[in-house]
């Protein structure tokens, strides 16, 4: 395993892992022994990294099978897997998404049929006052619940959907709430707190009261954790087990981060649209 530990952050998630270089290829060992890291503390912060996107591409394979991003195709990097995060401008033109914007808690294109599953960012510039990004564990919110609770979520399913029209699917996107986590086998509240519009089978009243409370829920201090981002920053996360969110960004400094990103389903399962081929 070389130098490469492990340390936790001692909140709900998170884990640094220091004594690697990304640039270079990970052994097998150290590959399993990230992995395995992974899915115990599903966000994963390697710092003092310099990496090109193609090194970047390379360390996402060893978690996920990237893909080009869904809905941020104008903010696209030299390589198609890679899409930029900044509040950088150049000619005037926005060079990524997002800009200097607070972004309330989600988990990655919830609104998909497909949805995130892991999310790569790099920080290739970042401030060290404002941006500061947060994850909640949605483990740990299962976890905490009583018997009764958990009974009764059990089954429930939640209908997602982008403010955007640009970015919704033409059918109702559903993902079950509880889902158990296809790689650690723990079970996790599924959760997008900005997407999530209804419940499935709930009157009106019912459905907004249950979306209200997970959204409070999911977000108590006691499931989450704040990452303060340097230059050099490299965080993974696992959107099948998380939320985030991130804090607005001082427009006087500048914010440039690569991100590559995976997609699935929140338990592993088949999306309907692969049911049905
Ligand atoms: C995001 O919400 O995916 C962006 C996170 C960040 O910019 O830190």
């Amino acid at each position: 395993m070389g130098d490469l530990t492990v340390n936790p952050t001692g909140a709900a998630l998170g884990a640094f892992v220091d004594g690697v270089d990304l640039s270079e290829p990970l052994s097998e060992t150290d590959r399993l022994y990230v992995q395995g890291a992974f899915w115990e503390h599903s966000v994963l912060v390697f710092r003092h990294q310099e990496l090109t996107e193609a090194q970047q591409v390379v360390f996402s394979r060893y978690l996920c099978d990237p893909v080009a991003h869904p809905t941020n195709v104008t903010n696209v990097g030299e390589l198609p897997e890679i899409c930029i995060i900044a509040n950088v401008e150049e000619d005037g033109k926005a060079v990524g998404a997002l800009g200097n914007s607070e972004v309330t808690f989600h988990a990655d294109l919830a609104f998909y049929p497909t949805p995130g599953t892991v999310s790569v960012l790099y920080a290739v510039e970042a401030p060290n006052n404002s941006g500061h990004t947060s994850w909640s564990s949605g483990i740990a919110a299962y976890d905490a619940l009583d018997a009764q609770s958990k009974d009764r979520l059990e089954d429930v399913r939640i209908v997602y959907s982008h403010r955007r029209s640009d970015y919704r699917s033409a059918d109702p996107v559903i993902h079950p709430l509880v889902c158990t986590h296809p790689e650690s086998g723990r079970k996790t509240l599924y959760f997008s707190s900005n997407h999530a519009a209804s419940v499935v089978d709930e009157d009106e009243a019912e459905s907004e009261s249950l979306i209200d409370r997970l959204r409070s829920y999911t977000a108590e201090e006691r499931f989450t954790w704040t990452h303060h981002w340097r230059p050099g920053d490299l965080v993974v996360w696992d959107n099948r087990s998380t939320q985030h969110r991130r804090s607005h960004v001082d427009e006087s400094k500048r914010r440039y981060m690569r991100r590559t990103q995976a997609v699935g389903t929140p338990d592993g399962a088949l999306a309907p649209q692969q049911e049905d081929v």
